[in-house]
């Protein structure tokens, strides 16, 4: 049972815990608390400090007033000689009149130590010997005050002004209960202050608290609608300028989400048109074919061989499409290898020039230099087949084609450059783009499908590395391909 019970307070105070852990997560709660705390820090001293020091300054003055007052009545007791002779009804008088001020008691101790008056007439006859007094017949005045039973006690020398003698001690001690009550007054009056603030500073920590979340909720309800659907919706948040910054960037960000949104619709709408086109010329051909009577066979077999052609046509765009679409997924898993480049340019260039020598192009090879890189052999291979590939197509007969291999300490350049056809201006910074081509019917005719540049470029960037193109209408085009020599990972931008 017992065990029990206490399980359940752990389990409750555990509980406790989390949600007082959970409130402060909340930053209205935070600001709150951090606010109010500081606040009650510095009332909390400011108090203390008022309270002390007013003490401190009142005991002082007291102690000076009652020092000032024994002085004078020194000089008087050393005038009439009371130390002699106590009879003097004038020290007598000063004497009650001292007392009944101050709400205190007056000892006067002669040389020898005897209490030889005593306002409250107990110790007359006795001998002192308290250390103040003892210290006080050496010719030091000494105060004290004693905070718990409330006085002050001043003891001081009655000294002869003429000779400099110490001929006994005037001992005083007084009540600090005025002060006592000052101070009481003084606290609660300081307390209800004190609480008075500490509200004040409530209400003042809820404005700012409220002040610092409204930006952000009103950020959270913004971002909700944009999650919700709303696409087109753009945070607008004014307040402080570090919550204006993170709503500029996510509206960054909600920019280039729709970019690539609308790419990608961009991107389908170019597949189904592309798709679609062989698919169309077949319709023709094949209606065509069934729609006339008595076809004659060579008609036949001229139609149907346009037909396989479309198909090889559908063929090529489908694997192209899937070569640019693996290519994005596996941005990140490159099969990097440290390859001997000019081996990899030579496999390449052996395996085009059948193609080449069929255009009647000429097709050469120059390194400059041994070089090995890390690279992935498959996709840059690819890059590199693509652009000789179309140095090939858009040539002329009898051109030539000049690859080039190149390297400096950290990167490695292959220039593709051709005698053909070029590319006008206002063409080149879009050739890379997917389904891009210059001319749609001239292309089309040698065959291709506008995906071959999409791919190179990709798989250049995925090597870190860059393209370029430099060509000009009817003298040809010179592509630059750079990759650094040594791959360094991580993501990819
Ligand atoms: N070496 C080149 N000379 C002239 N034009 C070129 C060359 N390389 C590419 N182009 C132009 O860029 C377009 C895009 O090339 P690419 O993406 O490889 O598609 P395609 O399948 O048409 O070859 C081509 O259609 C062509 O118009
Ligand atoms: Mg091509």
């Amino acid at each position: 049972m017992c065990i029990q019970s206490g399980e359940l307070v752990i389990i409750s105070r555990g509980k406790l815990y989390g949600k007082v852990r959970e409130k402060f997560k909340s930053l209205r709660v935070y600001v709150i608390v951090m606010i109010l705390l500081a606040g009650f820090i510095a009332g909390a001293f400011v108090y203390g400090t008022m309270i002390r020091t007013y003490e401190t300054r009142a005991v002082s003055l007291r102690t000076a007033e009652i020092q000032n007052q024994c002085t004078i009545l020194s000089n008087q007791l050393l005038s009439y000689q009371y130390l002699q002779d106590h009879s003097s009804e004038v020290i007598e008088a000063s004497l009650t009149q001292l007392t009944n001020i101050y709400n205190g008691r007056v000892m006067i101790v002669n040389q020898n130590l005897e209490v030889v008056k005593d306002t409250y007439s107990l110790d007359e006859g006795k001998t002192n010997v308290s250390e103040n007094v003892v210290r006080c017949i050496q010719g030091e005045s000494t105060d004290y005050y004693d905070k718990r039973n409330r006085y002050i006690e001043v003891a001081s020398p009655i000294k002869d002004p003429d000779t400099g003698e110490i001929q006994g001690v005037m001992l005083a001690s007084v009540s600090t209960d005025t002060i006592e009550d000052s101070l009481r007054m003084l606290s609660s009056r300081g307390a209800a202050i004190f609480v008075l603030a500490i509200i004040l500073i409530l209400g003042f920590a809820f404005l700012i608290a409220e002040q610092i979340v409204r930006p952000l909720r009103s950020m959270a309800a913004g971002i909700e609608g944009v999650t919700e659907g709303y696409v087109d919706e753009v945070l607008h948040v004014d307040g402080f300028s570090e919550m204006g910054r993170i709503s500029t960037e996510f509206n960054k960000m909600l920019g280039r989400f729709k970019r690539v949104d609308e790419s990608r619709e961009e991107f389908v709408s170019n597949v189904s048109h592309e798709l679609r086109t062989p698919l169309a010329s077949m319709k023709v051909l094949a209606d065509s074919l069934v729609t006339q009577e008595n076809v004659p066979i060579e008609l036949y077999q001229e139609f149907m061989e346009d037909i396989a052609k479309e198909i090889d046509r559908e063929n090529d765009i489908i694997a192209d499409l899937l070569t640019l679409v693996k290519m994005d997924k596996t941005a990140q898993n490159l099969n990097i290898r440290q390859m001997q480049i000019n081996e990899l340019m030579e496999l390449i260039l052996k395996r085009l020039k059948p193609i080449a020598e069929k255009k009647n192009v000429e097709l050469v090879l120059e390194s400059f230099r041994p070089v090995t890189a890390e690279i992935d052999e498959v996709k840059l291979s690819l890059a590199i087949s693509n652009l000789v590939e179309n140095a090939i197509k858009y040539n002329r007969d009898n051109g030539w084609i000049h690859v080039s291999l190149n390297a400096d300490h950290k990167f490695f350049y292959v220039k593709v450059a051709d005698s053909g056809i070029g590319i006008p201006k206002e063409d080149q910074e879009h050739i890379f783009e997917r389904f891009y081509r210059v001319d749609k019917s001239h292309s089309r005719e040698i065959g291709g499908t506008g995906l071959g540049l999409a791919i190179t470029r990709n798989a250049v960037i995925m090597h870190r590395g860059s393209i370029k193109v430099h060509s000009e209408a009817g003298t040809g085009t010179t592509f630059t391909v750079r990759i650094p020599l040594m791959y360094t990972g991580g993501s990819l931008a």
